[in-house]
């Protein structure tokens, strides 16, 4: 009946039980009761501060405040579709318990400013703790970078064998992009951590508030500035689906990746048992489910975030209910990214690498043709000359179905009378990735110290 209702007074006809069904929020924003309560907390003692609400009022607001977040704790709480949302659930129950103290909680506030302060303090600990995740992943791959370094593998353009590589090199690269992952979250929690509250329904309110102090007790830097943009604005959630999205992406590059290499016909590394499943069919199957699964999550991460910015598109201001429909795709996110970077860093810890087949791929292809073309230049050719030369070299070898490293002195001459003795150390692999001694480049000493600094922070 709309008299159970916290809104119900302007109402005369009880609400369609399914339009209840359908409206209500409870069902996922339940989540948000420690927010909810920390921020009513915090609300109730600026109101008994500024004198808004009598003191004793506040204690008892906070007492029953307590205990109702000791009842969800305890899985003693039972949430009502009938009240619609988490607010309105910890609201009614507090009055039930404490009476006319619970019903001036409210005073000088709107579920608008409410909702939007609860999933900014989940938000802000969720991305805490997802750099957290990212950092372990991180320790993870420089862990496999340090064991490693031995290890040439091919570098790949175009899937292409192209030159040789550090297995350590191509690992560090995603250390790159984590870095960059978790610079965009740390970024993007100085949006998320202003304090919206004192906004209202979305105009103020013509109480003597104190949002200062609302801030300083939920430890926010700073106070949002307009009251519309307080109670409407999403960017925050945007941006941190968007930071998800790359960062999704990245982990389905490096999925793909971890597939290729574990598949017969690659055999770079093995994932340990407890990564894999098997097939109820085919015995020999070993099939690579987790990074699978990651790289078929960020499907539903992307699709998240083209769903909050599609709920966002041409919303008049202020709030409209159509925001209600942020949070599945926020906690779903939160959820799938957690779950991926916990997941990945645990595999990457326990992935097995086969240096020796990595190392003889790392031959095929005439992967050193660019270092025979940069060892002619050395003699004074110059680099488009030297790129001919070393073409038909390879076409020759392809002709006669030989690799590159297998012509003789006599062989190369036929191409370059420059062609000296000294070509054939200087188309090994090692020589090849020690070559590349440049900032950022595959050489041992630069990957080493690229690992140090990672180590490091810097
Ligand atoms: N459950 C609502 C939401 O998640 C809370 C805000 C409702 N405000 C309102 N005026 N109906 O957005």
């Amino acid at each position: 009946m709309s008299k159970d209702k916290l809104w119900g007074g302007r109402f005369t006809q009880p609400t369609d039980k399914f339009v209840e069904e359908f409206t209500a929020s409870i069902q996922f924003d339940k989540r948000l009761y420690h927010q909810d309560i920390r921020g009513s907390i915090a609300h109730a003692r600026m109101l008994g501060k500024q004198g808004i609400i009598p003191m004793e009022d506040v204690e008892q607001i906070v007492h029953g405040l307590q205990q109702i977040l000791q009842q969800i704790e305890a899985g003693e709480f039972d949430f009502s579709i009938a009240l619609e949302d988490i607010h309105m659930n910890i609201e009614a129950r507090l009055s039930a318990k404490i009476g006319e103290a619970g019903k001036r909680l409210h005073t000088g506030r709107s579920r608008n400013d409410q909702v939007a302060l609860d999933i900014r303090l989940y938000l802000r600990d969720e991305i805490v703790d997802i750099a957290t995740y990212l950092d372990l992943l991180i320790d993870a791959l420089l862990g496999q970078a340090e064991a490693n370094l031995d290890v040439i593998m091919p570098g790949f353009t175009h899937l292409q064998t192209a030159q040789p590589i550090l297995f350590s090199h191509h690992l560090m690269a995603y250390v790159e992009m984590l870095t960059r992952d978790k610079g965009r979250m740390e970024d993007c929690l100085k949006r998320v951590n202003v304090l919206p509250l004192g906004a209202g329904a979305l105009a103020g309110t013509t109480f003597p508030i104190d949002r200062e102090y609302v801030a300083e007790q939920l430890n926010f830097p700073a106070i949002t500035r307009n009251s519309l943009d307080s109670v409407s604005d999403r960017d925050f959630a945007l941006e941190f689906l968007a930071a998800s999205s790359i960062l999704m992406m990245h982990l389905s590059r490096f999925s793909e990746e971890l597939i290729l290499w574990s598949t017969s016909e690659f055999r770079f590394i093995e994932l340990s048992d407890g990564f894999c499943t098997g097939s109820s069919i085919m015995p020999q199957k070993k099939n690579p489910d987790v990074p699978e699964l990651v790289r078929g999550k960020t499907g539903r991460v992307y699709g998240n975030l083209m769903a909050l910015l599609t709920v966002m598109k041409s919303l008049p201001l202020a709030y409209n209910k159509d925001m209600q429909e942020d949070k599945e795709p926020l906690f779903d996110t939160i959820d799938t990214v957690k779950g991926s970077l916990k997941i990945f860093a645990d595999m990457i810890r326990e992935m097995r690498i086969n240096g020796e087949t990595m190392r003889r791929a790392a031959g095929y292809g005439f992967s050193t043709a660019t270092d025979v073309a940069d060892y002619l230049v050395r003699k004074g050719l110059p680099f488009r000359d030297a790129h001919e030369v070393v073409g038909k070299a390879v076409a020759y070898c392809v002709e006669n179905e030989m690799d590159i490293t297998d012509l003789s002195l006599a062989e190369w001459q036929l191409f370059s009378a420059k062609v000296d003795n000294d070509i054939f150390a200087a188309i090994t692999v090692e020589a090849s990735v020690n070559a590349r001694n440049v900032p950022g480049g595959t050489a041992r000493a630069r990957v080493e110290s690229e690992i140090r600094a990672a180590r490091e922070g810097k």
